[in-house]
């Protein structure tokens, strides 16, 4: 396992849409590795691959205070959404900004695991919030896209 480099805002590659995975290979298997790795280094809950520099539908997270709730997630869809929910959300690629997004407040993903079968996940608040945040990174939009626009004033 290694770690990888978080890529940052203003660089292009996160506003481009990530491509669905076809092959789940070793090579698979060793980007979700260095992804948790990379994670859990950085303490962040989430870490989509265009974050890492790979365009590929793939988001680890873990949303949980003890490394009890890691989950990987292939070309995951939301399926089912309830409520909703206002809450600061950051993000690794926007270092030291934060802001409220409107999120769902129960969020329904359908993913494939790394051994390419499907799963279905369920999550409220910060799970939830995540599920959308790191799923939204997939097809380039970040969560200042998202801010409430009071807070959008704020950070010009
Ligand atoms: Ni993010």
């Amino acid at each position: 396992m290694a770690l990888r480099k978080i890529v940052e805002v203003g660089d292009p590659i996160l506003r481009k849409k990530s491509r669905p995975v076809e092959k789940f290979d070793e090579r698979l298997h060793t980007l979700l590795d260095d992804m948790r790795e990379t994670m859990y280094e950085q303490n962040g809950v989430g870490l989509a691959a265009v974050q890492v520099g790979v365009l590929r539908r793939v988001v680890v997270m873990d949303c949980s205070t003890d490394k009890s709730g890691y989950l990987e997630l292939i070309n995951p869809e939301i399926i089912e959404t309830e409520g909703e929910q206002c809450e600061q959300e950051g993000c690794l690629s926007l270092p030291g900004k934060t802001g409220i997004t409107k999120r769902p407040a129960e969020v329904k993903v359908k993913a494939l695991d790394r051994n390419g079968n499907w799963c279905v996940y369920k999550g409220t608040e910060l799970k939830a919030r995540c599920f959308c945040h790191e799923i939204d990174h997939l097809d380039g939009i970040l969560f200042t896209d998202r801010l409430k626009p009071a807070i959008e004033t704020d950070l010009g």
